[in-house]
């Protein structure tokens, strides 16, 4: 029986695809779905596009709008039973992989004084950007940190790690980003729980900021073999004080005033194999020009307020908002303050484009390197 509706995405453009339907081509496909096989000029032009062809769509999360929602879990789910206390960030075009954009996840987890998340490991890589909240720790492979406001911590594939509050701190809600989405669409992703529920802190607390943390100083005893950076934690003073001294060195990229990727100080490389991240800082009414690249972005606003351009809509935001940039999105980012610095955390999958040949930047050539707003 022949198939209702079949699709065919002719082009008529000399060496594109382009075949007629006809009566004893469609009886042929029809032979060869039965098969389990297809023509591949009925489908080539879908699935060889011109240029990427993002389904995640731009979208804004305001802090404001989901922050009670993420408390009011507090009382209607434990960390036992929940395993993690998150409200995740659901693109409309990637509902069926739980992604934030592209291939990469993203949620907001809440925790109260006092409690513990059981440890476990996983393959997915995984971040965390602290938003507000006094207290919180992260222990990964026995190395405890202490985490404030803008603090950006790793936990790497594979390694055992865990979260908690101190009893004596307040409701800590932070950003994660992972690529579980990713790592799904490989099919490699493992889930393990900790033996023992939680692991022991093997060193002193904060020893990995201690000893890897230091510019321009690497120590004799600093040697590492993982594919991953043993600074798991960035903290924030030194990172935005780092911002300020390159902006009075550099105008930085017209497209992203100063940014500063988080790398791997035993290499300079992204931070975790399918994961970088960076902060950049936006001068005081500061606007860049616009361009688009391969890779996804999530964006979080760790000071100031201001807008940013995303194919042609404009998404003003504030602290704590969450922003995304598809791959191949036009994107260009404006600091709504005449005094004030802006500051726009991010994380991305350019560890992956860049390491499989795959990244692409373009600058918007027309309009003096801005968008026109869509209308
Ligand atoms: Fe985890
Ligand atoms: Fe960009």
């Amino acid at each position: 029986m022949r198939s209702a509706v079949r699709e065919n995405h002719r082009e008529d453009v000399a060496g594109r695809a382009n075949v007629e339907d006809t009566p004893e081509l469609l009886g042929y496909y029809d032979e060869l779905e039965r098969l389990e096989a297809g023509a591949l000029w009925t489908v080539a032009n879908k699935i060889e596009p011109w240029q990427p062809k993002s389904t995640s769509v731009p979208v804004l999360w305001r802090y404001r709008d989901l922050r009670d929602h993420v408390l009011r879990s507090l009382d209607l789910v434990t960390p036992e039973k929940a395993g993690r206390r998150v409200i995740y960030l659901n693109n409309p075009g990637r509902r069926d992989v739980a992604a934030a954009v592209g291939w990469l996840y993203s949620g907001l987890q809440v925790m109260r004084p006092g409690e513990v998340a059981s440890a476990h490991a996983h393959s997915a890589s995984a971040l965390r950007l602290i938003m507000e909240g006094a207290g919180a720790y992260t222990i990964v492979d026995g190395h405890k940190m202490t985490l404030g406001a803008n603090d950006f911590v790793l936990t790497p594939n594979g390694t055992w790690h865990e979260h908690g509050v101190a009893a004596d701190g307040s409701d800590c809600i932070w950003q994660d980003g992972l690529d579980i989405p990713l790592v799904n669409a490989l099919e490699a992703n493992f889930y393990a729980v900790h033996p023992d529920m939680q692991q022991g802190v093997g060193h002193p607390v904060d020893d990995v900021a201690q000893l890897w943390g230091n510019p321009g100083l690497r120590p004799t005893t600093g040697d590492w073999s993982k594919a991953y950076s043993p600074l798991l934690k960035y903290e924030w003073a030194p990172t935005y004080e780092a911002l300020c001294r390159v902006a009075k060195a550099s105008d930085g990229s017209p497209f992203d005033g100063i940014l500063m990727n988080y790398v791997n100080p035993a290499t300079g490389g992204p931070v975790m194999q399918t994961i970088g991240a960076a902060m950049q800082l936006l001068r005081p009414g500061e606007r860049t020009k616009a361009h688009r690249h391969t890779g996804s972005f999530i964006y979080q606003v760790a000071k100031g307020s201001g807008h940013s351009i995303i194919d042609g809509r404009r998404f003003d935001w504030q602290e704590r908002d969450i922003f995304c940039v598809p791959s191949w999105a036009w994107h260009e980012h404006a600091n709504a303050s005449a005094s004030e610095d802006a500051c726009l955390f991010s994380f991305n999958d350019l560890p992956v484009m860049q390491a499989l040949g795959l990244y692409r930047e373009e600058a918007f050539g027309d309009n003096g390197g801005q968008q026109p707003l869509a209308a």
